[in-house]
């Protein structure tokens, strides 16, 4: 995902821009760019790597324009170089872009047969030559894009700019957002209401399709058919606040801090704590009638809907299907009419989701979205909303949105097992205790920080980590892997703990951690023999359990982190923290980018 921003401006817009960028930086972080229209010139400056290094080069050469384009860039196409940021020019056009143009390749060999010459690899370029091509040729700038649009295929969201007309920009989005600003005398184009937060809060979300003229008098927008439409201005709500870490070092672990807060929140939506009961916002499908739930998601979302496949099964008694993304329509799954589909999403842009999402809509499917941004495109395409309410989530592991993904899932787990009968109202009063015991239980679970951190040097150096679970802990191994490979870039791998003897043993040595997640319970027992299995291969374990857990099995383990007694429904959600911690500490101990590791964007909007 990258970051877009634009500004129509009445004075010089590149310090604005680049605090546009500082606020989407999250987005992606391998290089950045921006584009003045000053002078009858198309003034840009562009720098790899992180966005500091485009301030000092707009330090020692800077530009003066009041309009002008930015962008922040997670690579697709092309190494991140400077040669590869965006803006991508020619010298009447200058275009940022955010997606992938999937057609690219055969556009290019089109103008290149037209005698024209690209400086970069990026698939971006393509479309700035077509638009400039035109205007070349006469065309007005409106023309030019309209005749472009309908020849790209694939996702994008762009903002144009135009040396011979220093009074406009266009926009135009099919399949990332992009979100039109309205000032005073001023226009504004963003990838997210959070980067205009502090020029504007009075904003409209393009659709599919749209593009957009905005000058200093306001904006003109187009549906796909190039007719007029008009699009509702709404109060952003975005913070103008700076996104700021407060007290903590990095944004992850105040995030990881966050969540007793956010938790108790999120719960506090969905649950009537006055007599303990679930209270979901009026659904107009009627719930007990779904006999079947497909569960799609990616990353840490996936892992949140494995653990409320268990919920689901377990108290709805209600079949689950559950798979990524990415490989799901590729499989033909079989939808029964009126089945739900529930889609688990922190930034509700993930284009592998949300493709899925619509194969699902497309065949005939309930449309449930679980979401932290509830004005992304996954949310305005639901039928049923569910948010989660983390807040903004900067880092880019993801956090506190996995923990709140899990109080919406299981509420709605409860609630559906109430629907149909399956829980009565003695047992859903004793759920929803239980899940309001959540945030206190987290922050028990977050007083151990310190621990935590004093064993992280027993991990930094390995090469390969394995994290073993069972039941709906098994997740939990699945998200703990993920967390140490995303910001530590160790190796690691989650596995179900009576899985690990199936293969994965042969790589026990001294040398491989083994986190072993186990609170004490029906499972525990078979959990140590796992546990012995790993012993007597000289593996060295971290056990992380409770003091019943820790009592029965602690002695001998490398290190152990004690968990609080918790009821086993809400483990998942405690123990998470135990796993983010660990990969945190390890992070930090290694020195690797906490919030914005490499390869890495915070929501992936390309498939
Ligand atoms: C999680 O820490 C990762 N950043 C990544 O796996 C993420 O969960 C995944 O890309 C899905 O993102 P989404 O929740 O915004 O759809």
């Amino acid at each position: 995902m990258c970051g877009i921003i634009g500004i129509v401006g009445q004075q010089p817009v590149a310090d604005r821009l680049v605090d546009g960028l500082k606020r989407m930086e999250y987005r992606g972080y391998d290089s950045s760019g921006l584009c003045v229209v000053d002078g009858g010139e198309l003034q840009r400056r562009r720098a790899e790597g992180k966005l500091g290094n485009l301030v000092e080069v707009l330090k020692a050469d800077p530009v003066d324009g009041t309009i002008g384009i930015a962008h922040t860039r997670w690579a697709t196409h092309g190494a991140p170089t400077a040669n590869n940021a965006h803006p991508h020019a020619t010298a009447q056009v200058a275009l940022v872009h955010n997606g992938i143009i999937e057609n690219f390749k055969e556009l290019r060999e089109e103008l290149r047969r037209d005698g024209r010459t690209f400086e970069s690899e990026t698939d971006s370029e393509v479309v700035a030559h077509l638009v400039s091509r035109l205007v070349e040729n006469g065309a007005s700038p409106q023309d030019a894009v309209a005749d472009v649009l309908p020849r790209l295929r694939g996702a994008f969201s762009l903002a144009i700019a135009f040396r011979d007309h220093p009074e406009m920009l266009i926009g135009a989005r099919l399949g990332s957002p992009l979100v039109v600003g309205y000032g005073e005398g001023e226009m504004f184009l963003g990838s997210d209401a959070l980067a205009l937060a502090p020029l504007t809060q009075r904003i409209s979300y393009l659709e599919e399709g749209d593009w957009v003229v905005i000058t200093r008098e306001g904006a003109q927008i187009f549906d796909a058919e190039n007719k007029e439409a008009t699009r509702e201005i709404v109060a952003s709500g975005a913070s103008a606040a700076a996104v700021e870490k407060g007290n903590y070092r990095h944004f992850m672990q105040k995030e990881i801090f966050e969540q007793p807060t956010v938790v108790a929140q999120t719960l506090g939506s969905y649950l009537r704590q006055a007599d303990n009961s679930v209270a979901l916002p009026q659904l107009d499908f009627d719930i007990s009638e779904i006999r079947r739930l497909t569960i799609v998601a990616c990353g840490t979302s996936y892992y949140a809907g494995m653990v409320a496949k268990y919920w689901f099964e377990h108290f709805a008694r209600v079949p689950v299907d559950i798979d990524v993304a990415s490989e799901f329509r590729y499989r033909e799954p079989v939808l029964e009419d009126g089945g739900l589909a529930l889609f688990i999403s922190q930034s509700g842009e993930t284009a592998d989701t949300l493709a899925a999402l619509r194969h699902c809509k497309a065949n005939g499917q309930v449309i449930g979205v679980v979401v932290n941004v509830p004005t992304s495109t996954m949310a305005r395409e639901a039928d049923l909303l569910l948010p989660t309410h983390a807040g903004p989530e900067i880092g880019v592991a993801s956090t506190k949105a996995f923990t709140c993904q899990l109080a919406v899932l299981a509420a709605l787990a409860a609630h559906m097992a109430v629907k149909k009968g399956l829980m009565n109202r003695e047992e859903e009063q004793s759920v929803v205790s239980h899940l309001l015991e959540t945030p206190a239980c987290l922050n028990a679970a977050l007083d151990h920080d310190d621990d935590i951190a004093s064993m992280a040097h027993l991990i930094a150096p390995a090469r390969d980590v394995l994290y073993l679970g069972r039941g709906q802990d098994y997740p939990l191994a699945m998200e703990g892997a993920l967390k140490l490979k995303e910001i530590s870039y160790i190796h690691a791998e989650g596995y179900a703990s009576g899985e690990m003897k199936h293969g994965p043993i042969a790589l026990i040595d001294d040398e491989v951690p083994v986190v072993v997640i186990a609170p004490s319970g029906p499972l525990f027992e078979k959990t140590v023999s796992n546990m012995e299995e790993v012993r007597a291969r000289g593996g060295k374990i971290v056990l992380i359990s409770d003091a019943e857990g820790l009592e029965e099995a602690g002695e001998g383990c490398m290190a152990t982190i004690e968990m609080p007694k918790v009821h086993p429904l809400i483990a998942p959600l405690v123990y998470a923290i135990p796993v983010q911690l660990l990969a945190y500490h390890v992070a930090v101990v290694k020195g690797t980018d906490v919030d914005q590791p490499r390869n890495l964007a915070k929501s992936v909007t390309v498939e």
